[in-house]
C-alpha cells in the first residue's frame, strides 16, 4: 500500500514547516508550497533525506489562481491520494478598521481564503477517492482566534479567519458522509515571523510554541473518521480564554 500522503501550504518555514517536518517523520509523502523557492526546496531536500517519504516543493502563490490549480495538480499526479490538505498558508496585517485599505482587505481575502476555496474545490475528487480507498480524508485549516471573537485592528485579519472557519464547517456539513472531515485549527498569538512585529506588546516566551499547534494539525491525521471536529480552539495561558 501507498503511504498516506499531504499537501501543505505556507511550508517553508513558521507552524506550516513544522507539520511538514512531523508528517515526514511519520512516513508520508508531502507536496509542500510557499512563494520562496530557497528555503521551500531546502526543505524538501531535508526532508527528503532524512525521512522515507517524497517531498514535492512547488513554489506558489496562494493570490494567484493557475499557481493553486498547479499545486493540485501536481500533488493528484505525484501520488494519486490526498489524505490531508492542509491549509496554512496565510498572511497577517492590522490597522484601525476606520483606514483600513480596501485593497489590502481584498488580499487577505484571496491569500487567506479564496484560495483555500480554490483549492478544496480543486482536490475534492482525491479527497473524496482516498476516502473511499482508506476511510478518511481530511482538510485542516490553519485559522485563528481573532475569527472566533473580534479584537481591535484585527477587522480584516479576523474576518479572514472566521471565513475560512465557516468553509470548514460548511464542508462537513456536505462531504462528512462521504468521509472528507474538516477541521479549522484556531491559535491565539503563535511565536512566528509572523508575530515577530509584536514582540514588544507580548513576549514569544508567552506565545503559543508553533510546534504544538502542528502537532494538534498532525493528531487530527491519527484519528479515524468517527467525529467530526469543526474547529479546535487554543489560547494563551492567562484569565482571558477568547483572545489572541
Ligand atoms: N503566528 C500566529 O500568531 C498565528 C496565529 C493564528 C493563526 N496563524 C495562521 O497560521 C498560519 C501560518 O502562520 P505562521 O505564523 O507560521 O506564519 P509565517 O511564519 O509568516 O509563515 C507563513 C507561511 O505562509 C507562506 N505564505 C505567505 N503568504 C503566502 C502567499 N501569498 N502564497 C503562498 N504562501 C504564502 C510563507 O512563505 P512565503 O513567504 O515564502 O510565501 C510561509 O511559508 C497562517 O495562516 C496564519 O494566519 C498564525
Amino acid at each position: 500500500m501507498t503511504a498516506p500522503s499531504a499537501l501543505v501550504t505556507g511550508a517553508s518555514r513558521g507552524i506550516g514547516s513544522l507539520i511538514a517536518r512531523k508528517l515526514a517523520a511519520s512516513g508520508w509523502n508531502l507536496t509542500i508550497s510557499a512563494r520562496s523557492a530557497g528555503p521551500l526546496t531546502d526543505l524538501a531536500a531535508q526532508l527528503s533525506g532524512d525521512h522515507d517519504g517524497t517531498v514535492v516543493p512547488v513554489v506558489s502563490d496562494m493570490a494567484h489562481e493557475d499557481d493553486l490549480h498547479r499545486l493540485a495538480e501536481t500533488h493528484g499526479e505525484s501520488f494519486g491520494r490526498l489524505d490531508a490538505l492542509v491549509l496554512n498558508a496565510g498572511m497577517g496585517s492590522i490597522g484601525p478598521f476606520a483606514e483600513f485599505p480596501a485593497r489590502r482587505f481584498d488580499k487577505l481575502f484571496a491569500v487567506n481564503v479564496r484560495s483555500a476555496f480554490v483549492l478544496v474545490q480543486r482536490t475534492l475528487p482525491l479527497l473524496r477517492k482516498t476516502a473511499a480507498d482508506h476511510g478518511v480524508a481530511r482538510v485542516v485549516a490553519v485559522s485563528s482566534m481573532t475569527g472566533i471573537a473580534g479584537e481591535p485592528l484585527n477587522s480584516a485579519y479576523g474576518a479572514t479567519k472566521a471565513a475560512l472557519t465557516s468553509l470548514c464547517e460548511t464542508l462537513n456539513t456536505e462531504e462528512s458522509q462521504a468521509g472528507v472531515l474538516a477541521t479549522a485549527v484556531c491559535p491565539g498569538y503563535v511565536a512566528t515571523d509572523m508575530t515577530a512585529p509584536l514582540a514588544d506588546q507580548v513576549s514569544p516566551d508567552l506565545m503559543i510554541d508553533p510546534g504544538d499547534v502542528a502537532e494538534v494539525v498532525v493528531s487530527l491525521t491519527r484519528l479515524t473518521g468517527s467525529a467530526v471536529i469543526p474547529q479546535i480552539a487554543m489560547t494563551r495561558p492567562g484569565p482571558h480564554l477568547w483572545r489572541a
